[in-house]
């Protein structure tokens, strides 16, 4: 049905000589997409939503090439309470903290119906993060996780299998980088900068000896085990495994270095893999990816990342915005991101698609890891706990506090955070 108003404006369009989508174009709708995520492809996804909505017109804003850049930004536009964004793609660890800010309008009234029903659709993690108090605060964009990359061509030509322990990759690592004799040949990298990655690197081998962090937000702390979490990254550096460096490597340099063809093993999250197949890779056609290895005689797990769609308190066309998001967070949208862009997708049926298997032939082993992978902590104090762990990290690895020391400090400050 077009309303009288509709009407008017296309009689009012075409008597100035305007296109019908230039005179029914009457909500703007500004998205916040984080540069990482391919924007690119996501624009679009929001021009086949303004093909079918031709009385929506969207604008895209990219920023920040990490997770704390975009919260800083975010941050900046919240608490300005500043409407000009509608939209803003969030890290899986914000959405329950922006809700407690008071920055995101819920979707339960454009859901309607059974709310339980509509999120169960979605990967249990993210229905998970997305609710809280019984209200949808954001909406699921993509899924994340953490995973292990090698170089296929180093492993079969120096006879060694994808590890399946940490102690495995490091004899692989030192077999391979010893044969190859190369400089500038690292065999292990992974995230020892003081960013919101870091944290996974610590709750990675810690979650693999069965430990939990926070049950029912309190503090679980296992200092035998956190002390172990932390020597094993260092014991990487001090043979040599991974480089003297890597408190000063992010998520970013370990994908570069690993494009670049200098890196035989890395830890990183899933859009590593569309880089290393690209155009200007080193590695192209030469990567295998695999569930990360465990602490021997541990489980293996993963961290859980991803991105979610949230709608500002502040904007003037909120109805409008969460429409539109739940446009973004179907499966269509899913499995067109999947396919063009290789994002991992949040809805589980969407990983065995024919079309996406054949585009991301890896997806079909991805899924049990997503499946499996755990999440951070869940609190709206989740900036402090992120701050502790990462700094802590960073600061073993960079040789300034020994793995036992970074553990006491970690108990005593998350205490006062998490009491
Ligand atoms: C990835 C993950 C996100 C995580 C971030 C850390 O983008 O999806 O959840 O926090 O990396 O850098």
């Amino acid at each position: 049905m077009i309303s009288t108003k509709t009407m008017k404006m296309l009689v009012a369009g075409a008597a100035l000589g305007l296109t019908a989508s230039a005179a029914l174009a009457e909500t703007n709708l500004r998205v916040f997409v984080s540069s990482q995520h391919r924007p690119d492809v996501w624009r679009k996804a929001f021009d086949m939503y303004q093909e079918a909505r031709p009385d929506v017109k969207i604008t895209i804003e990219t920023g920040g090439n990490t997770s704390e850049q975009q919260a800083q930004y975010l941050n900046t536009v919240m608490t300005a309470k500043d409407s000009s964004l509608d939209v803003m793609i969030l890290d899986v660890i914000r959405p329950a903290q922006y809700a407690a800010a008071g920055w995101t309008v819920p979707f339960n009234a454009v859901i309607g119906g059974d709310i339980g029903l509509y999120m169960k659709g979605y990967l249990p993690a993210y229905a998970e993060a997305n609710t809280v108090d019984g209200k949808v605060v954001a909406l699921p964009a993509f899924a994340d996780a953490m995973f292990l990359y090698y170089r296929k061509d180093l492993l079969e030509k120096h006879g060694v299998e994808p590890p399946t322990t940490w102690d495995e990759l490091a004899a692989a690592a030192k077999k391979i980088t010893a044969a190859e004799n190369d400089p500038n040949l690292q065999g292990l990298s992974f995230q020892g900068k003081a960013i919101e990655g870091a944290v996974c690197t610590f709750l990675l081998p810690y979650w693999s000896m069965g430990k939990n962090l926070v049950s029912e937000g309190k503090l679980t702390f296992d200092k035998e085990a956190a002390v172990k979490a932390l020597k094993l990254w260092k014991d990487f550096v001090d043979a040599g495994v991974a480089k003297k460096n890597i408190a000063e490597v992010a998520t970013d340099d370990t994908r570069k270095e690993f494009q670049a063809g200098n890196v035989v093993f890395a830890v990183n999250w899933s859009y590593a893999w569309g880089q290393f197949q690209g155009a200007e890779s080193a590695v192209k056609d030469k990567v295998g990816v695999v569930k990360l290895p465990a602490v021997a005689g541990g489980e293996p797990v993963s961290c859980l990342g991803g991105w979610e769609w949230g709608v500002s308190a502040y904007s003037k066309n909120a109805t409008e915005a969460a429409n539109f998001v739940q446009f973004l967070s179907s499966p269509k949208i899913s499995k067109f991101m999947a396919v063009n862009a290789a994002l991992l997708p949040q809805f589980p049926e969407v990983y065995t698609d024919p079309e996406v298997t054949k585009a991301v032939p890896w997806f079909a082993e991805a899924k049990p890891v997503v499946e499996t992978a755990r999440a951070r902590p869940v609190t709206p104090r989740y900036n402090e706990v992120s701050e502790i762990i990462r700094t802590t990290v960073n600061a073993v690895l960079a040789g300034t506090m020994t793995p036992e020391d970074g553990a006491s400090q970690m108990e005593a400050r998350l205490r006062r955070v998490l009491r």
